[in-house]
């Protein structure tokens, strides 16, 4: 019988399948005792690798599976990236930790996203230890300050959202084994909640989003102990990636709880008994709020989105009223102005490159250099004309010659004061920018 960890191992495969037949897939994991490469060989998986900066344990994985194996996390998409074409790519990686997602591992595992979302498949699986080296209670005020500036206000209604999902776990059933130990909903959301600020930090300066999304909760056993773990699934899409559609996706996607017995889908509709007010919570807004609240689950978690949007629409209002609240203006101007077409259909309203914030001009400026690399450094067919007609609404010789101008002056010589722009936009959180930058 499958132990929990290899069910969860199979759910990645399967998801995967569905993007990308398993057999033509490329798969990356950390090789660790070679569970998952057993299961790829099972699956017929020719194109692995396994990626283990344990001596030992890589000597073991050379002598019993044909995958190619590399030691180091950091480095991996360099050598990854250097076969280029279509071995260049990665259809499914597998973070898969024994631990959390700390700095080192963040810095290590961003820059082998490009080589993701280059693939057919953009499938990532990410397996974290639920709380054993997990600071993010220690943390927590980072973290809300994370939160805030990644979701703004409707941070709140989010971590009430997974506290509610967490509260329908069945942990406290009495017939668990003794090892599959209660554990507290709120502290188990404020842990999922850091997860998401942390995926949605890594994620979203690429403009790439998950569009489906699976979430594992487990007890799997490693070197003799027994550790609650987290398996999350994630495919993407590209698309004008925003930090509501991640929470969206996020919420709604479907949470399993793995027992000894069965793999339980947890029904996100169903109504929970427990209320709970956490502590320090002002009185509840509104009467609609309190009975949200009394059914929990999904109502409860429907009712704090539509909450966040209410208050996301009263400061648009705000704004158009120019009673703009100070601090809060670019994160709720909405990113596209419409106007109705002479057709009737919408259009998009005439625009500059210099008309967007300043970090939404170097984000369009690093996407627009990765178009063009991954097409030859050329844009054929149109392609620029159509770039500058999605993106600005219209296509005029004057706009098209001042962004090239633009583009021009991010290499060569101009690459310093780029970086220097990149840095004064993003202050510490320039990282992956920059390193965007590096690979151009
Ligand atoms: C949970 S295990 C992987 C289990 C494996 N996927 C399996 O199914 O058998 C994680 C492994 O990652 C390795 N590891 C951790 N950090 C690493 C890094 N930065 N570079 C390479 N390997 C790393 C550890 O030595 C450990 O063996």
């Amino acid at each position: 019988m499958d132990t929990p960890k290899e069910r969860i191992l199979r759910r990645f495969l399967a998801f995967l399948s569905r993007y990308r037949s398993l057999p033509e897939a490329r798969l990356a994991t950390l090789g660790g005792n070679g569970t998952e490469a057993r299961l790829w060989a099972e699956s017929k998986i020719d194109h692995g690798w396994l990626i283990e900066l344990n001596r030992k344990l890589r000597g073991r994985l050379i002598e019993e599976h044909g995958y190619k194996i590399h030691n180091r996390l950091g480095t991996f998409h360099q050598i990854l990236g250097g076969y280029g074409g279509d071995e260049g790519i990665v259809d499914g990686f597998h973070l898969d930790l024994c631990g959390t997602m700390r700095e080192g591992i963040i810095s290590d595992f961003t820059p082998i996203l490009p080589l993701i979302f280059k693939s057919k498949g953009r499938c990532l699986a990410i397996t974290v230890a639920d709380a054993r080296r997990n600071l993010a209670l220690e943390d927590w005020p980072t973290t809300k300050e994370r939160a805030l500036e990644l979701f703004g206000k409707r941070s709140r209604g989010i971590l009430r959202s997974l506290e509610a999902q967490a509260r329908l776990l069945p942990v406290r059933r009495t017939d668990h084994p003794a090892w599959m130990k209660p554990f507290n909903p709120a502290k188990a959301a404020k842990r999922e909640f850091a997860m998401l600020v942390t995926v949605g930090e890594i994620l979203l300066p690429y403009r790439w989003t998950p569009v489906a999304m699976e979430r594992y909760v487990y007890v799997s056993s490693y070197q003799g102990h027994r550790f609650r773990m987290r398996t999350y699934l994630f495919h993407f899409e590209r698309k004008n990636a925003d930090a509501p559609s991640l929470t969206d996706v996020w919420k709604k996607s479907p949470l399993y709880f793995d027992t000894p017995e069965e793999m339980l889908d947890i029904d996100l509709q169903k109504p929970h008994p427990s209320v709970h007010i956490p502590q320090g919570v002002p009185m509840l807004e509104s009467k609609l709020g309190e009975v949200a609240r009394l059914f929990g689950g999904a109502t409860a978690a429907e009712y704090e989105d539509l909450l966040g949007k209410s208050q996301q629409l009263s400061g648009i209002l705000a704004i158009i009223g120019k009673n703009v609240i100070p601090g809060t203006e670019q994160a709720m101007v909405p990113k596209i102005v419409t106007t109705p077409a002479q057709n009737g259909g919408p259009q998009k309203k005439k625009r500059k490159l210099t008309d967007l914030p300043e970090k939404e001009q170097i984000e369009w400026l690093l996407e627009t250099l990765e178009l063009r690399a991954q097409n030859d450094q050329k844009w054929l067919n149109g392609s620029w004309e159509a770039r500058l007609r999605e993106s600005f609404g219209q296509f005029t010789p004057p706009l098209s010659k001042s962004i090239r101008a633009t583009l021009a002056r991010t290499s060569g010589g101009h690459r310093k004061s780029f970086e220097a722009r990149i840095h004064s936009a993003f202050g510490d959180k320039a990282k992956p920018y920059l390193d965007r930058l590096s690979k151009l």
